[in-house]
């Protein structure tokens, strides 16, 4: 049984190098609908986020900013705390890999990679990125360029070495014994190609700069930024006293949320430095696309980063939330434009479900003393309304299970659809004098289709579902997945004074 099981969440930490831009808003926001959906569906959640903070890159970048490391950590570290923030992030934790917590278990974990003989000292050459802080072939190599695009330098040292060759037959084993592992199946089946391809040892140790983690035994040496990074995962869950509670309960994570471009990272080496060191692997890492902003990517030299900030002071944070996982099938690239937001936001939200909620509510507040109606009988039409909502939970359980953001909403939507073909059908403004009784029986029907639209929302657009909740005078008590079949809507609570819920997009508000 997994449905109680407790469930660990992660988000990628993120280099301080760089201040936050929606690439990071996007892998964030999917994390907490993710963490809120299964707070509201009874599990017990822990939901980690934080910043990467050493490495040759963010040396560099402190260095061209003429400031200690130290400094530029704790100021862009700070940054992303408030994008969390910013973002009505719902996370239980915030890790940075310089606090003595992360920095102690790293240590232990490379002792323990040391005494299982997984670690060797030997020479490295080869090519390695600074910007995509890994290493390449030569035969990866495009143009004299890494893969990404980004500028390799030849690196001659003498490095610590991770036996990732000998791993090449228990990775392809726990891909397929494991078929959920990685998602999407596209991603899946890349990795499971490249590992066939054969692994190389892996370098994982660096003398050419000192801003990391010294190697125990040899302070010469500071451990490779990824083999530090990705240990953050089980640092934050109590590592290295694998014996605690908090390890126990949490360890291995539920998924690894990450971006396509770190998904080798994920998936090859992480597991078989956990397993190598005697843990288990993730249950799940799943890779979403890229935006590209307007049709182009986003990089320095066209200044085109959109910062989170921006985007919620524009249009709103539950706008924004609803965007990021509506527009693209989640594992896909797309584009992010400002006709396709304010198309989203003026149609999905404030004409389709706004208009929808405002229209209800507003009638019953002028016809029904502002209560929830009584319904009588109801109808053919009211049950097949009523069936379509409260059968949205099982529907959309499944796609949050495999992360199709865009199709969760889409099922809700199809609802919300419904919702505006029924009212449009039964017109219950025309009611009011002729049968006020069945006007009751439709405004009832409206209202607790709403409860269960807005209950299954709260993950995606908390703000504003709780807006509707507080406005249908659901107690807090009932506002979890629970709920929804046990608790219809009672006739006779006293409802307030209603409000929009989305105001339209409006081009003069932008200027
Ligand atoms: N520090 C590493 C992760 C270590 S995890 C143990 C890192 N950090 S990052 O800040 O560069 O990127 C973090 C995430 O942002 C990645 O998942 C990446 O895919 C995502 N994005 C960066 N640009 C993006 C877009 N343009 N679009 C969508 N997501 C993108 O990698």
């Amino acid at each position: 049984m997994t449905a109680n099981r407790p469930f660990f969440i992660t988000t990628p930490i993120y280099y301080v190098n760089d201040l936050p831009h929606l690439g990071h808003a996007y892998t964030t926001v999917a994390c907490d609908v993710m963490a809120r959906f299964m707070r509201l569906d009874g599990r017990r959640v822990r939901f980690l986020t934080g910043t990467d903070e050493h490495g040759q890159k963010v040396e560099q970048s402190a260095r061209t900013a003429d400031i200690p490391p130290q400094e530029l950590t704790d100021r862009n570290s700070a940054g992303f705390r408030e994008m969390t923030r910013l973002l009505g992030v719902s996370n239980d934790d915030f890790i940075r890999t310089t606090e003595p917590r992360h920095t102690r278990g790293v240590d232990v974990l490379w002792q323990e990679l040391e005494r299982r003989g997984e670690i060797y000292l030997g020479p490295f050459a080869g090519w390695y990125s600074v910007r995509d802080e890994a290493f390449y072939d030569e035969s990866e190599l495009v143009d004299g360029k890494a893969p990404t695009g980004a500028e390799v330098e030849w690196l001659e040292e003498e490095n610590y070495f991770f036996r990732l060759s000998a791993w090449q037959d228990r990775l392809l084993a726990y891909y397929e014994e494991n078929p959920d592992a990685i998602a999407p199946r596209s991603r899946r089946n890349e990795v499971i190609s490249f590992v066939r391809g054969g692994l190389h040892d892996l370098s994982i140790s660096r003398t050419s700069f000192s801003w990391g983690i010294p190697v125990p035994g040899n302070p010469k040496h500071v451990i490779y930024v990824w083999l530090d990074a990705l240990a953050n995962y089980i640092t934050a869950v109590g590592y290295p006293d694998t014996e605690s509670k908090e390890f126990s309960t949490f360890w291995p994570a539920d998924l690894h949320m990450v971006g396509k471009d770190i998904l080798r990272f994920h998936t090859v080496y992480w597991p078989a430095f956990l397993i190598a060191a005697g843990l288990a692997p993730p249950r799940r890492v799943f890779a979403h696309g890229w935006w590209t902003v307007e049709g182009q990517k986003m990089s320095k030299s066209l200044n085109n980063f959109i910062p989170p900030k921006q985007l919620v002071e524009t249009y709103g944070l539950d706008p924004v939330r609803y965007f990021l996982l509506r527009e693209l099938p989640f594992g896909s690239d797309g584009d992010f434009s400002h006709r396709a937001v304010v198309g989203r936001l003026n149609g999905d939200l404030a004409n389709d479900l706004g208009n929808l909620a405002q229209r209800v509510l507003v009638m019953i507040n002028r016809n029904c003393d502002a209560c929830v109606p009584e319904p009588a009988t109801l109808s053919t039409a009211d049950e097949a309304l009523l069936d379509a909502a409260s059968g949205l939970l099982e529907t959309v359980r499944v796609y949050i299970s495999e992360q199709a953001f865009h199709l969760a909403l889409e099922a809700i939507w199809r609802v919300v659809g419904e919702a505006n073909r029924y009212v449009d059908e039964q017109a219950p403004w025309a009611l009011s004098r002729s049968n006020p009784v069945r006007m009751r029986s439709v405004l009832y029907t409206l209202a607790e289709t709403l409860r269960q639209l807005a209950i299954l929302m709260q993950p995606f657009v908390p703000g504003s579902a709780e807006r509707l909740l507080d406005q249908l005078a659901i107690p807090e008590a009932e506002r979890g997945f629970a709920a929804l079949a046990q608790i219809a809507l009672r006739p006779g609570r006293r409802l307030p004074k209603p409000e929009g819920i989305f105001p339209r997009f409006l081009e003069e508000t932008r200027a």
